[in-house]
């Protein structure tokens, strides 16, 4: 008996000495976590410590410039020998665990790898383009996807998504306009937060739930002329008040990692700077998580003149806080040497690995690194009937209805003939949108698909038009438009002549926005205008469908066509939503997250500006801040969106016009829906600083709420206002809110609304 127990007591021994470096105990407590990665620490060398902090792609799918080694071969022994810790671009359960088990079973310590992907809009069923959802207005429809997206992710393998993308941006010729949530702060933060939880569920180590990385850190989006990686000069106020209030909120959510950008931000990069990643991220926020830089920005550096060589690059990019290098080679390569020599102390290295083994145990991959290696939910979780109709209700929830004109819209199901003309419209590829992850290419339901379901093949007459884009369409392709060959447009004014209604699909293709996809005329490109043209002169009943991943110049089709809805690129259910629209199953509700120009040389274009000193005057005086060949607003302002229905504001009323310094202000409105049918309605709030110790924006977001309401039905809606509300960041003051007049408006857009003023005390 005796012999027996000591022979189950070695077994026991041996079954931990083989199991994985820190993989004994499962995790469960925070403390816990804590001590696991100390003695995991503890037991690695040095060059395993810097393997950590090493990331490659896959050799089969890039999203950077190709690396110099293009050998799988060279990557299985990066992870047998200890030297990688994370990859990117490896994606399907066959995959990841091929690239897992080496770094399992045959690395020493048998640290799990951490695999990482662009999902931005879903994996295998897309969801609306992440600009397309903000303009929902409605966090948890961010908050659905995101879920969604983690789950298919991680029953394809996947522990980590390079998202959300928190970038404000105020320049629609940046083409990643379409990654982020549009213009505002306030708007971004909730949407942010929302994604992060949706991403992250409350465990992270859940077998659906995947670690977010928000990005890109920070102020990628205010590229000078919108030029994407072009430098970036801002003032720390702006900083603070507009392009933080995202990653704050992120951090808030407890998002797990970061990301750092290409950029330089008033001359420091991004990816070396201490005052972003160590001082703010890891300092001020206390942010716990890692930070992985962009994809070979470590090795940029030395582009930007701020490295003298990879050496010097890598020690700049610790220094500054960046924990693991994507693609550069400049930690794997130069690191070690830099500590040998003393100018990297080892405590700085012991610090990112920390975060990284941090993350990997709250992801539970010590204690099953096979967990997201799950061939049955591969085969049962993508692409399901359940994640195709979440598709299809977050994309009808992103469409904005830009204008109606006597009620052209919703069309009748029966009794008329419909004319679906443009490219776009037959598109089944176009409506996924471009960082479409594992989309299944020409998926989507197109828009020509979507009609003809409600209003039955027979009364839909098809006119392609003239080509569009002639080139190969692709994430690394620059895109050629059709500019001669009118082929095409004769039947399409025909099929126009001959229909009672025409709906006719303009504005980019996927690949016209994205990384690398700046342009410095937003206008539709290609024959797209004389197309329009042609086809309103044979049919004035036009209905044009945008389909775009950044704001366009539109002015001929606002001033003359009837009908515009806004549909981005909207995702594997794209016709089905737009049908639900079109035909008045489902009644618009979305609200610009970006204001529209009238003029791409309006850019940057944003709502909440300061006012200059010459601010306003009659159009036809010159000496005032103003263009002289066109107006300073917007064709569509930030927060602008119709419905079927119409809602009426009304009694605005505040419980006081004096805030004190803990008190608060409720604020009431009346919302009637006035219309003849149920809609959807934001209601908006917009609070302006009279006077402060810098100057204050004219007006800026600082609630809204979607409110749903029955033809005739009225409700009451409430706001509440504290000085949290008021607080703003000065150089001299830091977050303070200063005591003086306010005015504040509740409305529909941030063009409008009803207006009162209170002060703070
Ligand atoms: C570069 C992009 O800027 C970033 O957003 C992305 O996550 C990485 N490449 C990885 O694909």
């Amino acid at each position: 008996m005796k012999k027996l127990i000591t022979a189950f007591i070695a077994l026991l021994f041996l079954f931990a000495a083989c199991q994985p470096a820190g993989q004994q105990k499962a995790a469960t407590s925070g403390n816990d976590i804590e001590k696991r990665v100390e003695d995991l620490l503890s037991k690695m060398s040095l060059d395993e410590k810097i393997g950590q902090m090493n990331q490659y792609t896959s050799r089969w799918e890039m999203t950077g410039p190709a690396p110099a080694n293009a050998d799988s071969m060279f990557i299985y022994n990066m992870i047998k020998e200890g030297k990688l810790g994370s990859m990117l671009n490896v994606t399907g359960v066959a995959a990841t665990r091929k690239v897992q088990k080496l770094a399992v079973d045959s690395s020493r310590l048998g640290i799990p790898l951490i695999l990482g992907y662009d999902v931005i809009h879903g994996y295998k069923t897309i969801f609306p383009i992440s600009l397309a959802e903000a303009a929902s207005w409605d966090p948890e429809v961010a908050k659905l996807s995101a879920k969604v997206a983690a789950d298919e992710s991680a029953a394809a393998g996947l522990h980590w998504t390079f998202a959300p993308m928190v970038d404000v941006s105020r320049d629609a010729r940046w083409g990643r306009v379409m990654e982020g949530a549009g213009e505002d702060p306030y708007l971004g933060s909730k949407m942010a937060y929302a994604r992060v939880k949706g991403f992250q569920g409350d465990d992270l180590s859940a077998e659906n739930t995947i670690a977010a990385c928000v990005k890109h850190f920070a102020a990628y989006g205010f590229a000078e002329a919108g030029r994407d990686y072009n430098t970036v000069d801002v003032s720390e106020e702006l900083l603070q008040n507009v392009i933080f209030p995202p990653f704050k909120a992120s951090v808030e959510a407890g998002a797990a990692t970061f990301m750092n950008s290409f950029n330089t931000l008033n001359g420091i990069p991004a990816t070396g700077n201490v005052y972003l990643q160590r001082d703010i991220l890891k300092g001020a926020w206390n942010f716990d998580g890692f930070v992985v830089s962009d994809w070979g920005s470590i090795g940029e550096m030395i582009n930007h003149g701020f490295a003298a060589d990879r050496k010097d690059a890598a020690l700049k990019a610790i220094t500054a806080g960046s924990d693991m290098d994507m693609e550069a080679n400049a930690y794997i390569e130069d690191l070690k040497g830099l500590v040998e020599s003393g100018q990297v102390k080892e405590s700085l290295i012991d610090d990112a690995v920390r975060r990284i083994l941090r993350i990997k145990f709250r992801l539970g991959l010590f204690d099953d690194p096979w967990k997201y290696c799950n061939e049955e939910r591969e085969k049962t979780v993508l692409l399901s009937a359940e994640n195709l109709a979440a598709a299809r209700e977050v994309a009808k929830k992103s469409i904005v209805l830009l204008k109606n004109e006597n009620n052209l819209l919703p069309l009748a199901k029966t009794g008329q003939k419909i004319a679906v003309i443009g490219e776009l419209a037959a598109s089944k590829d176009v409506p996924l949108g471009n960082w479409r992850a594992q989309a299944i290419p020409n998926s989507a339901v197109s828009l020509l698909e979507g009609i003809k379901a409600v209003a039955g093949e027979q009364n839909v007459i098809f006119a392609k038009g003239p080509d569009y884009v002639i080139s190969a369409r692709n994430f690394a392709t620059k895109l050629k438009y059709n500019e001669t060959d009118l082929t095409g447009l004769d039947a399409a004014v025909k099929a126009a002549r001959s229909a009672s209604v025409v709906v006719i699909a303009l504005g980019e293709d996927c690949f016209q926005s994205g990384e690398g996809r700046s342009q410095s005329d937003i206008s539709l490109k290609g024959l797209q205008q004389r197309l329009l043209e042609e086809v309103y002169k044979a049919n004035k009943n036009v209905v044009v469908v945008l389909m775009n991943g950044r704001p366009l110049e539109i002015n001929w089709m606002a001033e003359n066509v009837p009908a515009i809805l806004e549909t981005w690129h909207l995702g594997s259910q794209a016709g089905n939503a737009i049908a639900d629209v079109l035909f008045g199953d489902y009644n618009p509700s979305g609200k610009l997250p970006v204001s529209f120009p009238r003029s791409v040389g309006q850019m940057p274009l944003y709502y909440n500006h300061l006012f200059t000193g010459r601010p306003s005057g009659s159009e036809d005086v010159t000496l005032w801040s103003r263009y002289t060949d066109v107006s300073n607003s917007p064709l569509y302002p930030f927060g602008y969106g119709l419905s079927y229905t119409t809602f009426e504001y009304s009694n605005l009323h505040l419980s006081d016009t004096v805030l004190t310094a803990n008190g608060e202000i409720t604020v009431k409105v009346n919302l009637k829906n006035s219309g003849n049918r149920f809609g959807e309605e934001v209601a908006q709030l917009y609070i302006r600083d009279i006077t402060g110790s810098i100057a204050r924006p004219v007006k800026e977001l600082k609630g809204f709420q979607k409110i749903g309401l029955n033809a005739g039905d009225n409700t009451e809606v409430t706001f509440k206002i504290t000085t949290k509300d008021l607080e703003f960041f000065t150089k001299a003051n830091g977050w303070k809110a200063e005591p003086g007049k306010f005015k504040l408006w509740v409305g529909t857009s941030s063009a409008e609304g009803l207006e009162a003023d209170f002060v703070l005390k």
